[in-house]
């Protein structure tokens, strides 16, 4: 945008006075300018907007216009250059109007050559000027886009935060993942906001330190989207260059992150594998052996406790309850097995169809009395739905399932079972959704791990089973849960059979 150096300044006259405008271009035609002339403000608005100009000075009285009039068309027709007003009689009210309206100066005739020619050099340092500042933030803003375009058309996630964690700067990819638009996102603290709450002292620490001066480190931490759910991020935390003092609202680090959810998820999943493949072999055995004299030790408790019962001395029900106890806690043990072996060696399936919303009804009615005593509603959307698969394993699925809502829901609250089929899909869905305590966000991933439990009489298998039973159907099972609103279980099952 800056003129070729070896241009000539180009000086405009727009004055009726011939005389003058002649005596103006005797006094800057040697000092290296090329001057046109004009006689009307319609003439010299056409040349100012045919070709230009640096500098023009313009009679306040032309004919057909006046000068200060003239002013806003010639500053548009050359938004670089500087306009000088002439005129013979001055008044501090026209002075002060003409500059407000943009002329570089007011000069008033008869002028003195020398101050002339030290006011039109002025107004062309100051055309200059205003040039170079023109090209510098056109150069600005074009390095400004392409550092936008890098960062918005980005696959990470990048977010500018100031001191006090408020954000700046949110990516598209960010507004993709999370579901929230940038004016959901700027000007409020990315914390809150981003992370869940049982994670955000951890982050916090990570980002202070960063901003302390500790060398910029990697974390990984799970992401607030906007439907509740959440997603696991590995985020790189940099401090901004620190070329200027940072103000409270300036940029200070910026946070990078990649969206690791499904990379994990597969990671936990081959390890999950092996660490089964690996206990299948040996203790599957072992279960097995264990289970032939358990089986018999049940047999011989219950024998027992007929013995007892014909006892008639006051001795007989403590010896009963006892023996009740040890039966209760073997045919725990027994399940533990069946469960642990299910998983560790799986029996092949059956393949028919199965009346979905039968088996769901069943299981239901099974836990009505358990649901009741809690105190807790369960409520069935059942409609009717089919499968193809192997009824006794959904129905453990579901089972499973309806448990686990049941032992995390307290009083009061609401379990619901509902299974549905629309026609254009394939698949029949059951959801199992209660009002419960929720998973925290942290062990969310760990639910289905075989043994992981939270609850002092748990096996930790039911999810691992759930799962596999679900797969090997070709179905999928979905989990979302939020931690005192409560736990949703979708699966979605092959209504006409692809099992494996
Ligand atoms: N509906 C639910 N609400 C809250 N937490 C649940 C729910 N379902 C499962 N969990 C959590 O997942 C863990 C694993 O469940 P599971 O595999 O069935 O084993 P277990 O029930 O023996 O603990 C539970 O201990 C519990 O912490
Ligand atoms: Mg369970």
């Amino acid at each position: 945008m800056t003129p070729p150096p070896d241009r000539r300044p180009q000086l405009l006259i727009v004055d009726d006075n011939r005389d003058l405008a002649e005596n103006l271009q005797d006094i800057f035609e040697p000092r290296g300018f090329a001057v046109r002339f004009t006689p009307s403000a319609r003439e010299g608005l056409a040349l100012a907007r045919a070709e230009g100009f640096d500098l023009a000075m313009v009679d306040v009285n032309l004919p057909d216009a006046s000068g200060a009039d003239l002013l806003p068309a010639l500053r548009d027709a050359s938004p670089l250059g500087e306009v000088v007003l002439i005129t013979g009689h001055a008044t501090l009210d026209s002075a002060v109007a003409a500059v407000r309206g943009g002329a570089f100066q007011y000069v008033v005739k008869p002028f003195k050559v020398d101050e002339l020619v030290a006011t039109v050099e002025a107004a062309l340092r100051q055309g200059t000027l205003r040039r170079e500042r023109e090209a510098l933030a056109q150069q600005l803003a074009a390095s400004e886009r392409r550092y936008r375009d890098v960062v918005e058309s980005s696959k990470v996630l990048v977010l500018g935060i100031d001191t006090r964690g408020i954000m700046h700067l949110f990516n598209r990819r960010a507004a993709e993942l999370t579901g929230l638009t940038p004016e959901e996102a700027l000007g409020r603290p990315a914390l809150d906001l981003l992370i869940p709450a049982d994670s955000r002292e951890r982050v916090q620490n990570h980002v202070r330190a960063t901003l302390a001066g500790a060398p910029p480190g990697e974390f990984e931490a799970p992401l607030l989207i906007k439907d509740g759910r959440s997603r696991t991020v590995r985020w790189h935390v940099v401090v901004a260059s620190a070329e200027r003092p940072t103000a409270s609202d300036e940029i200070a680090a910026y946070a990078v992150g990649t969206d690791v959810t499904d990379r994990r998820a597969l990671e936990r999943r081959a390890a999950e594998a092996e660490a089964l493949a690996h206990m299948g072999t040996l203790a599957a055995g072992l279960a097995h052996e264990v289970r032939n004299p358990l089986n018999a030790a049940l047999l011989q408790l219950h024998l027992l406790g007929r013995g007892i019962a014909k006892v008639t001395t006051e001795e007989r029900d403590p010896l009963l309850g006892r023996a009740r106890i040890v039966e209760a806690e073997l045919k725990r043990l027994e399940r533990l097995l069946s469960d642990f072996l299910e998983l560790a060696r799986p029996r092949p399936m059956a393949r028919e169809p199965i009346d979905l919303a039968g088996l769901l009804d069943e299981v239901a009615s099974f836990q009505e009395p358990a649901a009741a005593a809690a105190g807790v509603t369960l409520v069935r959307r059942i409609a009717v739905s089919r499968a193809v698969g192997d009824r006794e394993r959904l129905k453990q699925v579901f089972h499973n399932l309806l448990v686990n809502a049941l032992e995390a829901t307290p009083q009061g609250g609401v379990v619901t079972v509902s299974c549905h089929r629309s026609a254009d899909e394939p698949d029949a869905t059951v959801v199992i959704s209660d009002t419960g305590r929720g998973i925290p966000s942290g062990t969310l991933e760990r639910v289905f791990e075989p043994f992981f439990t939270t609850k002092e009489a748990g096996t930790g298998l039911g999810l691992s089973i759930v799962r596999q039973i679900v797969e090997r159907h070709g179905g999928a099972i979905d989990l979302e849960s939020a931690e005192g609103r409560g736990t949703r279980v979708t699966l979605s099952l092959p209504a006409t059979g692809r099992s494996h």
